[in-house]
């Protein structure tokens, strides 16, 4: 039985986020917003409690967990060692969508890293998940709340929708407004950086803090080959169930291509669905469309992007022809997961 809890205030909601916390400390699941995505969180000191959250998402156990933590002083409970360009992003960064790689204090069991000898560390910004990690007082695993391999979830019923009956509470705290994972990235001894996934802090912001050509992206990112330092990253990902083709150019060549794919899919007698700007809409039918916001609007689109691919979903479309953007900025972690949900169809036109 899962229960599901509406919160407005922390304040006011205080005694549900006391009873979220002993669900944790008791060796239960709890979901819970943050501002890029919904987690599935557990006791991340616990190895069945993090054996539970695999169980619960139908995730691959060589998938290691990030585990979430309220604040600083929580990080350096779990992490053997924080270096000093660690330590400037954790001051820019934090609460914030960045992850960090650190080495493991023996405190954590292999359950949450997949055996590996380090820890992903992050500290949400968002008042409902920082009362609620206060309230379980232990570091919290929790990747994103979906089952493995779907869109990450970002408002209650999407989860719902997902993990009903597979966890003892959903908090729900409205949508997320980042609506992309967290950036994770990895120090190295010599002060640089390397991006393991692109997310909410982008290449520019971390460049900004550590300096310019001290951080790269893992090659697996940049060309889709190669084996990812994220383990997670090696999978197919963020699929909705019909097929995906993202297109990428001007507004005016990508609404011809997609019109000119459109006419063929459906002379084979497919339901073609549209994830599109406002300023492509127009030219397809509304029926099967998500428009997202304006074609400049970033922000909008990675809000949009995960919610948009679950509503064709509801309206059973056939495939999914999707506007993709450039990977300027946010612009990365975008097109990061639309490919990963195209499963590499992306076209420039
Ligand atoms: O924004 C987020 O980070 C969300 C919210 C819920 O906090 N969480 C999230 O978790 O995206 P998840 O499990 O869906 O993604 C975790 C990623 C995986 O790709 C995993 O391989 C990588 O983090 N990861 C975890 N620990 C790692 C480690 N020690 N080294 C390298 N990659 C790691
Ligand atoms: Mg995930």
């Amino acid at each position: 039985q899962t229960k599901i809890v509406r919160i407005t205030d922390v304040e006011k909601d205080k005694d549900i986020l006391e009873e979220a916390g002993r669900i944790i400390r008791d060796g239960g699941i709890v979901v819970f917003p943050t501002e890029t995505v919904y987690g599935i969180g557990a006791n991340g000191l616990n190895a069945d409690c993090c054996r539970s959250i695999y169980a619960a998402k139908g995730r691959p156990s060589d998938n290691p967990l990030i585990l979430t933590v309220p604040d600083q002083e929580a990080a350096h409970e779990v992490a053997a060692y924080v270096s000093p360009t660690a330590q400037k992003l954790l001051d820019a960064f934090w609460p914030g969508p960045l992850t960090i790689i650190f080495p493991r204090k023996s405190c954590v069991p292999d359950a949450a890293t997949g055996g590996l000898d380090t820890v992903a560390l992050r500290c949400p910004d968002h008042d409902i998940a920082h009362a609620f990690l206060k309230a379980a007082g232990v570091p919290v695993a929790a990747p994103s709340a979906n089952r493995s391999g779907r869109p990450s979830p970002t408002t209650a019923e999407e989860v719902a929708h997902d993990m009903d009956g597979r966890v003892d509470m959903i908090i729900d705290g409205g949508p997320c407004h980042i609506g992309v994972e967290s950036t994770i990235v990895e120090c190295h001894d010599d002060d640089t950086v390397t991006i393991l996934r692109p997310g909410g802090v982008t290449l520019p912001m971390l460049e900004e803090v550590v300096g310019k050509g001290k951080v790269d992206v893992d090659r697996h990112i940049i060309t889709g080959k190669g084996v990812p330092k994220a383990p997670g990253m090696k999978y197919r990902h963020y699929a909705p169930s019909a097929p995906v083709t993202v297109y990428v150019g001007s507004v005016e060549h990508v609404r011809k291509a997609m019109e000119q794919q459109a006419l063929e899919l459906t002379a084979q007698g497919k339901k073609v669905g549209f994830l599109v700007s406002r300023q492509t809409a127009e030219a397809f039918p509304k029926d099967a469309m998500y428009i997202w916001g304006d074609h400049d609007d970033k922000a909008a689109l990675a809000a949009q992007l995960y919610t948009g691919l679950l509503f064709f979903d509801s309206v059973h479309v056939d495939h999914i022809l999707a506007e993709g953007t450039d990977e300027e900025g946010l612009g990365m972690a975008i097109m990061n997961r639309m490919k990963k949900s195209a499963g590499g169809d992306v076209r420039s036109v």
